[in-house]
């Protein structure tokens, strides 16, 4: 009996045999458990490429699929006493019965039986330089399979890194769905810790109340560590510390998303701890926004991925020169990147299993290409370091706005609209709480 699931990992596994050449194997093996420290490990997290080709959320497998589609899984045979102590194990009747494997093997018998399967086989893809010791393993079985076969060419070993990513950047309806629920729970959570914070907040005391709306929404883990920053904070792009106090008239800048079903959302608000922005505050966050919106409206299919970038580079030195901080033309300012003074990251990256999609943005040297179901982030800034050459009331002022942006045949859809991000409407929510 099947798992109804199993089917969609089937024809992942199916459509990538299109991509492979006659007579390969493709081999890849799962995430494994991680230690923290001593003996506790981190929580089980299954490699995102993995997952996407098996559905399977053990550690301690390898898939092997030919390019005829027919697969052959390993992983670890049913152990009650150990399943006393980690959990259920689906087993290697489990894993046949309900994961749509033509054979299932023994992880222990992977040494022995893996060169007997690949030996006279013309090439194995792996994801070469993702994890040093598979990498190890797999080139010693790889020469064994061909000191059986003495007589044959030796097998080329080729990294499948950009099939796979290819084929991760379209979205299929299923990671559709996961992926609106992931952003609906972020969205939702955002709103709701915003309409209830108040000046004497920390940034720790922000950060449990996200990771709290999570949980009660249905998400155990957000999709990367929440960056909670206050005040000048903000000009840090990583900064999750998130332990400092919040002073009155202050900004709070929250990037932090959620994982759903093993998608990510990720989602930056900024807005005024004392729920109303300063003029000058206000005059750059106006900016952003402008920034933001001609980005997504940038995000439809047939355009350049990077074009969102270079309308938002054009809007943000607009504004750099409108708000005094760039004197310059505005050829200027766009060719020697003058804007990166206060804009010093991309505009965004491809969102998925993985919060940074592994997926390519050019492919041959040109870029890729909005299609339908493809889903990015768009999340321009302005960030005014202690440094910049600008008037001492700007200084401190960091600002982001990042909602996740789906390619669609009607034009762009703003999966995270349903938290605010309209400066107006921010305090609106904030004082009608
Ligand atoms: N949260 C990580 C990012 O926005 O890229
Ligand atoms: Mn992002
Ligand atoms: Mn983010």
């Amino acid at each position: 009996m099947t798992n109804s699931s199993a089917n969609i990992y089937k024809k992942r596994r199916e459509n990538l045999t299109n991509f492979l050449e006659e007579g390969s194997y493709l081999i890849i093996n799962s995430a494994s458990n991680v230690i923290r420290n001593n003996d506790t490990t981190f929580p089980f997290r299954q490699n995102s490429n993995f997952f996407y080709l098996t559905g399977f959320n053990e550690p301690e497998c390898v898939l092997l699929l030919n390019n005829n589609g027919k697969t052959t899984f390993f992983c670890r045979p049913k152990n009650p006493d150990l399943e006393k102590w980690d959990g259920f194990m689906h087993g290697i009747e489990g894993a046949k019965e309900n994961f749509a494997f033509d054979n299932v093997l023994n992880i222990e018998e992977l040494e022995k039986l893996l060169p007997e399967i690949i030996k006279g086989c013309s090439t194995v893809y792996s994801l070469i330089g993702k994890d040093q010791s598979f990498d190890e393993k797999l080139i010693t079985l790889i020469n064994r399979a061909n000191s059986m076969e003495r007589h044959q060419a030796n097998i080329d070993l080729k990294n499948f890194s950009n099939i796979i990513g290819k084929m991760r950047l379209t979205k299929y309806e299923d990671e559709i769905n996961l992926m609106k629920k992931s952003c609906h729970i972020a969205a939702m959570s955002h709103k709701e810790v915003i309409s209830n914070v108040k000046v004497g907040m920390s940034e720790f005391d922000i950060e449990s109340m996200y990771l709290n709306q999570f949980r009660i929404r249905g998400s155990r883990y957000p999709s990367y560590t929440p960056i909670v920053a206050g005040g000048k904070n903000a000009c840090i792009l990583h900064y999750i510390d998130n332990n400092q106090s919040i002073e009155d008239g202050d900004l709070v800048l929250v990037d932090a998303g959620c994982e759903y079903g093993m998608y990510a959302s990720d989602i930056t608000r900024t807005f005024p701890i004392n729920g109303k922005y300063s003029s000058e505050q206000r005059a750059v966050y106006d900016v952003v926004l402008e920034a933001h919106n001609a980005a997504c409206n940038a995000v439809k299919i047939g355009n350049s991925c990077m074009e969102p970038q270079n309308v938002s580079e054009t809007v943000i030195s607009q504004g750099l020169k409108d708000l005094g901080f760039l004197t310059q033309s505005m050829d200027e300012i766009l060719e020697k990147q003058l804007f990166r003074e206060f804009y010093y990251h991309k505009i965004g990256h491809w969102l998925g299993l993985d919060v940074h999609d592994d997926c390519p943005y050019s492919v041959n040297g040109s870029d890729v290409k909005f299609e339908e179901n493809m889903v990015m982030t768009i999340e321009p800034g302005i960030y005014i370091n202690d440094t910049a050459p600008v008037e001492e009331k700007w200084k401190g002022i960091g600002i982001r706005i990042e909602n996740d942006i789906r390619a669609t045949k009607k034009g762009f859809e703003n999966l995270t609209h349903e938290v605010p991000y309209d400066a107006s409407e921010i305090e609106s929510l904030m004082n009608n709480a």
